[in-house]
């Protein structure tokens, strides 16, 4: 009996895999999947449980408990400067993750092209395929990670339906300027199609750098879908709610997939997401303070191995280096065999750069760190990689 051909075509999720060969190397690191290992705050864990002991049990609206809705709308309107109408233009998820994919799915036809920046988070690769859309890639450049603005035109035509944007950008830490949003934003308009934007790491930024939503620009509120989730602002991953925000329009294709894929994200924990979003500005500028400190450790640690080369990051909370060196040293050749030699000889999982990348081999000198891990964790990471470059 033939399975399906489109499930075929992608492999596991190695981010994922990663984790789980961590988990049976014992005393290693997972610096591999992104992830916190710290609690999250006790005020939103007692929200949560506080709307299960209220019998909050039954689904909610499949689109969302209107309380998270509301709040969603009251926070892009003062962070994102987007205006959504929490009846007719919110979407919420299971994550992040299921809002994409709802996404896709509601506005792909057969034939459709979407444009993904690479190194790119690997579930766009798969969203792709399972909404029936073909994939095209334009490169962002180390060390900056800038695109060049004529091969991203160049792969602009008339079946392009989206570009997939991710600010600030998981591996690559890159934060989008202005600048470059408004010339995605052109393109979009000049060939009618959407911009689906991944904005997790909005408020996980450093050196006063700027979060832009290409909602906000001229001409885009009707042309681009907000994603969005609580699972890195909150670091709640396992709670899996998220969202979309997009056009009335756009919202109605994407509220009936979402219902048939999910129903609905779970509903006692929209109630302490609602609650989350309402924390103030004073919350956000501790997290990115922490951060900020935390790339600092894993970074300096990085660069004194200097056979493991770190790009510098502007926001997210991923290092990408450049490990030519290492490799060398050790005779390996792909960036899987670097990250299995890494865990198993510096006792620290990581990412094979490969597994960013639509030609695997373009990754195949780097591999990405994590640093969403708590002082100690850090600390004890820097320690294993002093003996790397010892
Ligand atoms: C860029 C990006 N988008 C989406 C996700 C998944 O988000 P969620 O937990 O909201 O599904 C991740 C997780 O690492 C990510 O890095």
């Amino acid at each position: 009996m033939d399975l399906s051909n489109v499930a075929r075509q992608f492999s596991e999720s190695v981010i994922r895999e990663m984790t789980r060969i961590s988990k049976q190397t014992p005393g290693s690191i997972n610096l591999a999947q992104g992830f916190p290992d710290f609690p999250a705050r006790e005020d939103i864990k007692e929200k949560a449980c506080n709307a299960i002991k209220e019998d909050i049990n039954q689904y909610s609206i499949t689109w969302g408990a209107k309380g998270l809705r509301d709040a969603i709308a009251e926070k892009v309107k003062r962070f994102n400067r987007i205006d959504a109408d929490p009846e007719t233009c919110i979407t919420v998820c299971c994550g992040s993750t299921e809002a994409m994919m709802s996404s896709l799915r509601a506005v792909i036809n057969p034939g459709d092209e979407v444009i993904i920046f690479e190194p790119f988070y690997e579930n766009y690769g798969p969203d792709c395929l399972l909404s029936g859309a073909t994939p095209r890639f334009v490169t962002l450049e180390p060390p900056d990670w800038h695109f060049d603005e004529d091969a991203l035109a160049m792969a602009f035509n008339e079946k392009t339906k989206a570009v997939i944007i991710n600010t600030p950008n998981n591996p690559t830490g890159k934060v989008f300027s202005r600048k470059e949003l408004s010339y995605i934003a052109s393109l979009c308009q000049q060939y009618d199609c959407l911009a689906v934007t991944d904005e997790i790491y909005e408020h996980i930024i450093y050196d006063g750098h700027e979060h832009v939503s290409i909602a906000s620009l001229p001409g885009m509120a009707g042309r681009t879908i907000t994603i969005n989730s609580i699972s890195k602002t909150y670091s709640l991953t396992g709670w899996r709610v998220g969202w979309a925000i997009a056009s009335p329009r756009i919202t109605a294709e994407v509220k009936k997939v979402h219902d048939f894929l999910t129903v609905g994200a779970a509903a006692p924990l929209q109630e302490a997401a609602a609650y989350a979003l309402g924390l103030g500005q004073e919350y956000y500028d501790w997290l990115a303070a922490f951060y900020t400190r935390a790339r600092d450790t894993l970074y300096d640690a990085l660069q004194e191995t200097s056979c493991l080369v770190p790009w510098k990051v502007s926001g997210a909370y991923y290092i990408m280096c450049d490990c030519d060196e290492y490799m060398a040293r050790h005779g390996l050749h792909a960036s899987r065999d670097l990250a299995i030699h890494l865990l198993k000889n510096a006792g620290i999982a990581t990412v094979p750069g490969s597994s960013f990348y639509s030609d695997p081999s373009d990754g195949d000198r780097q591999t990405r760190f994590c640093f969403c891990k708590k002082d100690e964790t850090l600390e004890r990471a820097a320690d294993l990689l002093r003996k790397v470059g010892a």
